[in-house]
């Protein structure tokens, strides 16, 4: 059996993608896998079509790879791939879509408002400021409604930050998700679906040395510390769990996913967000999550393979 890793792509988490596709494809061959590594650029059709995979599994981050294209190539393709479908990709990737179905799946999601930038135009960086405040209160937690890896997020506590980081967020994209910050203990549950249905592994724990879990806490080794599993009380990591559960039901997502989440002072538990494709690389959440279960990761994901093949 022959499984090709999409890895690479042109989203700005390009380089993310590249540590996560080396990572599952040494996980995959160690299970006893067959494994091609493959960029994912111009070439990917002919590829496709040439080499025929007995399955794909996507390590793609951002853009293409998370939006739903790729996806739909694949299918287009009749290529069985590991993952969610195009349709729930394109929905899941978007943040704000992503949080009005979650809220209407009775899941709590720190209050937001959508920006684009015409509207920054139009009002100005008073005029936001003023609708943005009135409406959320401060500080505030700006980010790109699509991508990952905390590119061009940031938090915002002081008014006076605002325009810098509207412009931050507006450089990767045209439209800036505006929410509510919250405080508290950040955690994420990885969920995977290895044929018994979505299960949540062990939510795990993030610690950012500097406090603040940037592109730069998330990818370099030792700047972060995971608790793995979380430091929580037994009641809040089952309320936790079935969150991300419900949050991936709620999306329609397929086979893993990985929900971020705040436990609150009061013991809520806000979703932040949740990544159709999960970082896969040494330092990421779901790996750490896998072993935090007791289990490998290419046990899981030959799974994964089993199933997108059967
Ligand atoms: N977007 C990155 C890869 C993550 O969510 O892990
Ligand atoms: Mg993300």
């Amino acid at each position: 059996r022959t499984v090709a890793v999409l890895a690479g792509g042109l989203s700005h988490e390009r380089e993310v993608s590249l540590r996560s596709g080396r990572r599952i494809a040494a996980a995959l061959r160690d299970a006893g896998a067959a494994v091609d590594e493959w960029d994912t650029d111009a070439a990917l059709l002919g590829r496709l079509n040439s080499s025929r995979p007995d399955a794909v599994v996507v390590a793609l981050h951002g853009g293409e790879g998370e939006n739903g294209a790729v996806q739909s190539v694949l299918e287009l393709l009749g290529v069985p791939y590991v993952g969610t479908e195009a349709r729930a990709c394109r929905r899941a990737h978007d943040k704000p879509s992503a949080k009005a179905e979650l809220l209407r799946a009775g899941l709590d999601t720190p209050a937001w408002v959508a920006l684009p930038q015409s509207t920054f135009r139009e009002l100005g960086a008073a005029g936001v400021l003023d609708a943005l405040v009135g409406k959320l209160g401060l500080p505030l937690m700006l980010k790109p409604d699509q991508g990952g890896s905390a590119l061009g997020a940031q938090v915002v506590r002081d008014a006076a930050e605002l325009p810098s980081a509207m412009v931050g967020a507006l450089a990767y994209g045209d439209t800036v998700l505006v929410e509510r910050f919250v405080d508290g203990v950040e955690v994420a549950v990885s969920v995977v679906d290895t044929g018994e249905g979505p299960v949540a592994l062990p939510a795990v724990e993030v610690e950012p040395g500097n406090g603040v879990y940037d592109y730069t806490a998330r990818y370099t080794a030792g700047l972060t510390r995971f608790h793995g599993p979380a430091r929580l009380p037994d009641e809040t990591a089952e309320r936790v769990a079935a969150a991300a559960v419900a949050a991936h039901r709620a999306l329609g997502l397929r086979d893993l996913s990985r929900t971020d989440a705040i436990v609150d002072a009061g013991g809520r538990v806000q979703v932040l967000e949740v990544n159709v494709s999960p970082g896969l690389t040494e330092n990421s959440l779901l790996p750490r999550a896998v072993a935090a279960a007791g289990r490998d990761l290419g046990e899981v994901f030959t799974r994964l393979v089993d199933r997108a093949v059967a």
